[in-house]
């Protein structure tokens, strides 16, 4: 009995945690890390629909662009889906599983502009979940240039609930390739920690109707962990969870140099920031930025950003009164 009674109880409880989730990415569906999370947060019982682009899609940011074409003109980068075949379609064996033909943001439109609709009865979603990247998305510069982020502020905009997570890997792996059972897998690890803080959130979440506050998501970074930290390094297989902001005085931007043997130019991080970078009008003001936490040790940096790039009242008054009585008051 008493085992019967915990069995219901456990069962009871997951039930009441089975959450609704899309699930996208950058690095497109056939990454490894996306399957990794998408087979991570369906054994944790959530129903999850991984609806990603077709391919490598990274830096794109919120850039909303998307096939204009039904047939693909092209094959992807591992050759799994080939010109000719459809823009948009799903897994073989698996119709929670699609690929579109465009971005990230143009992803999560598809998501809930289409599929939901069309084909699983609108069914209600309680989170949007955008990667586990392959790759870093740390602080301001990264939070407009990362399309794994676009995805999730596109998702904000639609009022839901959603969280980016960034890993310190670099290999961009097809699944077919790389995905394995190995719990030391820096993939299998970073999926694990994504069920590990969802569950965290719906838990918390209790019989609210949101996740998350409105026009507010979250975005998550994990240092390197097992295979990927260096050799005399402090071992890293369990990073555990730092608040931060995406603000920060040496949070690095991007910027150019013009190599003068080749005479062209190369990517190269201002790595300092800038005063501008330090700002401190929003959010907690005592926290570490994202880089700081992240590339210091076994930590996972977690930041909350929001969708009100409005400037805030004190500088939005002083650029106004800079216009003065170019302004008027529209009738
Ligand atoms: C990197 O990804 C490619 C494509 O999936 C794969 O063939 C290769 O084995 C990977 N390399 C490492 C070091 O994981
Ligand atoms: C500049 O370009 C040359 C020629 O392509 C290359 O060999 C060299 O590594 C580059 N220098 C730097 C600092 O990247
Ligand atoms: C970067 O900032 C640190 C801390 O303020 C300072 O010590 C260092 O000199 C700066 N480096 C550069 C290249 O400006």
């Amino acid at each position: 009995m008493k085992f019967l009674s915990a069995l219901t109880t456990a069962l009871l409880s997951t039930a009441a945690l089975a959450k609704n989730i899309v699930l996208t990415n950058d690095d497109g569906w056939a990454s490894t890390e996306i399957r990794a999370t998408y087979r991570e947060l369906t054994n944790a019982g959530h129903n999850v629909y991984l609806v990603a682009p077709l391919e490598q899609r990274s830096g794109f940011g919120g850039t909303f662009t998307f096939s204009y074409t039904d047939k693909l003109l092209h094959d992807d980068q591992f050759h799994f889906k080939k010109e000719g075949d459809a823009a948009w379609g799903h897994e073989e064996n698996d119709d929670h599983i699609w690929y579109f033909n465009a971005t990230p943001a143009a992803c999560v439109g598809f998501a809930f502009d289409y599929l939901l609709p069309t084909h699983f009865a609108d069914v209600k979603i309680d989170l949007v979940v955008s990667g586990v990247n392959q790759g870093l998305n740390l602080d301001i510069p990264m939070f407009t240039i990362s399309g794994t982020i676009g995805a999730t502020y596109n998702a904000v905009y639609r009022g839901y609930s959603a969280v980016a997570f960034s890993g310190s890997t670099s290999n961009n792996s097809f699944y077919q390739d790389s995905l394995n059972d190995d719990s030391n897998a820096p993939a299998n690890i970073y999926a694990k920690k994504v069920v590990e803080i969802t569950s965290k959130l719906f838990e918390s979440q209790g019989d609210n109707e949101r996740v998350l506050p409105l026009g507010t998501g979250l975005n998550v970074n994990f240092p390197k962990v097992t295979t990927l930290v260096k050799e005399g390094s402090e071992e890293c297989s369990d990073p555990q969870f730092v608040f931060s902001r995406l603000t920060g005085e040496h949070v690095a931007i991007p910027g150019l140099k013009l190599n003068e043997t080749s005479g062209v130019f190369e990517f190269s991080n201002l790595k300092n920031g800038s005063i501008a970078t330090g700002v401190k009008y929003n959010g907690i003001f005592d926290l570490p930025s994202e880089n700081s936490v992240t590339e210091n040790g076994c930590w996972t940096s977690v930041s909350a950003f929001s969708v009100d790039y409005s400037a805030p009242e004190q500088e939005a008054n002083e650029a106004k009164a800079l216009l003065g009585d170019l302004l008027v008051q529209r009738s």
